[in-house]
């Protein structure tokens, strides 16, 4: 799995617990880095509690049933493309669904296509037809989405493609100063309507900025209307600024020196529904990629792919659900976590708040388990869930836990908390070079 290297472990070991007041670092976007701001510390706070929020992939692409990129991976004609849309029609209460689910994963907030690079704007827009109140639904689903979202008390992100493959002036735009002109009025234009017409909007995450560089796009003039539209909002760096957070993608590689990143993945391999694709990950890969987000200081931004009519694959309503549970006794360790150093163990990933370490054994090896070369004195242990303590014996080296049941006793990572004296640290090279070896 996707799990971060040992280049980005050593980042978090560094980045230390004060996230939001240090220095960002350039994530994908080509600015150069600036201090947090008061007012960016402000608007990320919300984002930096929520931890897990739902990616959606939606569009004309949903139809086709063969991944988001098709048009382009298929080379499919712009006309038989089109043809997409009168069978988009998606089933009355779709986004209400997607919310629920999203509010029973345990995530906060949610991030829809309003426009992938196919082109077809999901809301009503004045600036083309090619949109879902015009064609296809005749109904506005971005406004559903966002009405479904605030009744189930979810930060509403908005996900825009700049890449076009459909407007006359999206490739060309590169090489013919009018048509950029008049591509970046439309996009522009765009952008001013979503974040115009939806009330308050949390998030805005661009995405591909094919063809043109920050310039080309007058990025610099985009972020400042959607600050003067919402000035609340956040935004991410792929319109090639440095933006509020980094993106990686489809792995997990903490920032550096307190910037703040997202990690979106997808539950299979594609972000757009396709119906063949059944490479799906399980609850546990999930839950273990969230411990990995969290202890790093970063956001999990997890996607489903709806199937034509809105509804979510069995499958992903079947992992969601499951993560939910976890979540229902465990979130307190994702959501209230600090950045945490300890992260060395065959079977267990680590959380931690203040002085409390989470030790999350995912593969549950039953009668003991321990921690090499923590730094601290552990006070107490217990399980999260049900509450019993646990014995344990501690030296410089190991922290031994024992007499454990020998069946797990929570799915799919059952979660012991260990109490410290300070902050938990670990040093395994310590134990490497000084635990006492045997004589020849
Ligand atoms: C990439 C892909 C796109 C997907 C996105 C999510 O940029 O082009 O299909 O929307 O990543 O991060």
């Amino acid at each position: 799995m996707l799990l971060g290297t040992g280049a980005s472990l050593a980042a978090m070991a560094v980045s230390g617990t004060a996230q939001a007041a240090a220095k960002p670092m350039a994530g994908e976007g080509d600015a150069a880095p600036q201090a947090s701001t008061p007012d960016q510390i402000r608007r990320m706070q919300w984002w930096h509690a929520a931890k897990f929020g739902m990616f959606i992939h939606f569009g004309l692409y949903s139809v086709h049933e063969r991944h988001e990129w098709a048009m382009e991976n298929e080379a499919i004609p712009i006309g038989e493309y089109q043809a997409l849309a009168p069978r988009f029609n998606p089933k009355p209460g779709f986004a209400r669904e997607w919310a629920k689910l999203a509010k029973a994963a345990g995530m906060k907030y949610m991030v829809m296509t309003t426009k992938h690079h196919e082109g077809f704007c999901n809301f009503d827009t004045k600036l083309t037809d090619y949109c879902a109140t015009k064609q296809g639904p005749k109904r506005d689903l971005v406004r559903e989405y966002v009405e479904a979202a605030r009744a189930e008390g979810m930060h509403v992100g908005f996900y825009y493609s700049l890449m076009d493959w459909h407007h006359p002036d999206g490739a060309r735009c590169a090489t013919d100063e009018a048509a950029r002109k008049r591509f970046v009025a439309y996009t522009h234009g765009l952008i001013r309507e979503l974040l115009t017409n939806y009330g308050k909007i949390d998030v805005l995450w661009y995405d591909v900025a094919w063809p043109l560089d920050a310039q080309g796009w007058e990025s610099e003039r985009m972020n400042k209307m959607v600050f003067e539209l919402q000035p609340d909002i956040i935004v991410n760096n792929r319109n090639k600024l440095t933006g509020d957070f980094s993106t990686p993608e489809q792995k997990i590689v903490a920032e550096t020196n307190g910037r703040a990143w997202e990690s979106c993945m997808t539950l299979n391999d594609s972000w757009g529904y396709q119906r063949a694709d059944d490479d799906w990950k399980s609850s546990k890969t999930i839950v273990r990629n969230l411990i990995k987000c969290a202890s790093g200081g970063g956001n999990y931004l997890l996607n489903i792919g709806p199937k034509p009519d809105g509804s979510v694959p069995e499958e992903s309503v079947q992992v969601l659900n499951e993560v939910g549970k976890w979540m229902d006794t465990n979130g307190a360790t994702i959501y209230q976590s600090d950045i945490c150093q300890p992260h060395r163990s065959s079977y267990a990933s680590f959380t931690r708040t203040g002085n409390t370490l989470f030790m999350h054994v995912h593969f549950w090896p039953g009668r003991d388990v321990a921690i090499s070369g923590l730094k601290t004195k552990v006070k107490s242990a217990h399980f999260l869930k049900g509450g019993q303590s646990v014995k344990f014996t501690q030296d410089p080296y190991r922290v031994h836990l024992v007499e454990l049941p020998m069946e797990a006793p929570d799915s799919p990572v059952t979660t012991l908390v260990l109490e410290c004296e300070s902050e938990p640290i670990q040093d395994t090279d310590f134990v490497r070079r000084e635990k006492p070896r045997a004589g020849v």
